[in-house]
């Protein structure tokens, strides 16, 4: 491997160490919820994977890109389910009985700003929220992406998932306003900032 992938790959893995430690003091018993639902994975990106493994969660998994899950079920054979399809046609893969109908917690890091339509991303939540049984939690860019700005058409010939922009910017008000609770990293807009947004279920 050389230096250079090195050094992304350790630069990737603080940037999740300090995401774990944002999560871990915004929701401390996180790890207690061990049946999850995680929208969005692949074997070179998923946030967390460790620690569901370490405690013992039953994880299902939603994921878009077929060679995605292709990579799941090969690299990932502990996981409980791998549903192919977009978190968009949520209700329908529940209704298939694909997807289990509640979850203690379902996440989604990285993330809602990708599906290009706001009024869409908080329907899916809506959606998301009712499968909750404990906790929704939600991550995204903390704004704009600048060097996504800076390199988009080299990253948009590079990598696979070039659907996967978060054209969708967002910030603390678009989750406060839909009674979220809210908590950032880094600074607005600025490259590895993170925005947590959480919502626990009503039910007792
Ligand atoms: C930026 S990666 C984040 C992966 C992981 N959640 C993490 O935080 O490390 C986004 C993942 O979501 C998947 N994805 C994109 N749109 C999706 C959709 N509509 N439904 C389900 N998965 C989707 C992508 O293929 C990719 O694997």
């Amino acid at each position: 491997m050389t230096d250079l992938i090195h050094a992304k790959k350790r630069e990737q893995s603080k940037v999740i160490s300090s995401r774990r430690e944002q999560l871990v003091r915004c929701i401390p018993g996180i790890w207690n919820y061990k049946k999850v639902l995680n929208i969005g994975a692949n074997d070179k990106m998923f946030a967390f994977c460790s620690d569901f493994k370490q405690h013992g969660c039953i994880v299902d998994v939603i994921e878009i890109y077929p060679e995605y899950c292709q990579g799941l079920r090969k690299h990932f054979d502990w996981l409980n389910q791998i549903v192919c399809g977009s978190v968009v046609d949520i209700d329908k893969l529940v209704e298939k009985g694909e997807l289990e109908k509640k979850y203690e917690l379902v996440i989604w890091s990285h993330g809602p700003g990708t599906l290009h339509d706001k009024q869409l991303i908080f329907d899916t939540l809506d959606e998301l929220y009712l499968m909750t049984e404990k906790v929704l939690v939600i991550m995204n860019a903390y704004g704009k992406r600048r060097y996504v700005e800076r390199n988009r058409e080299k990253l948009e010939t590079d990598y696979i998932t070039k659907n996967d922009f978060m054209d969708i910017v967002l910030y603390e008000d678009d989750f406060k306003k839909r009674d979220f609770l809210v908590d950032v990293l880094g600074e607005k807009d600025g490259d590895q900032s993170n925005l947590l947004a959480w919502k626990y279920s009503n039910v007792a």
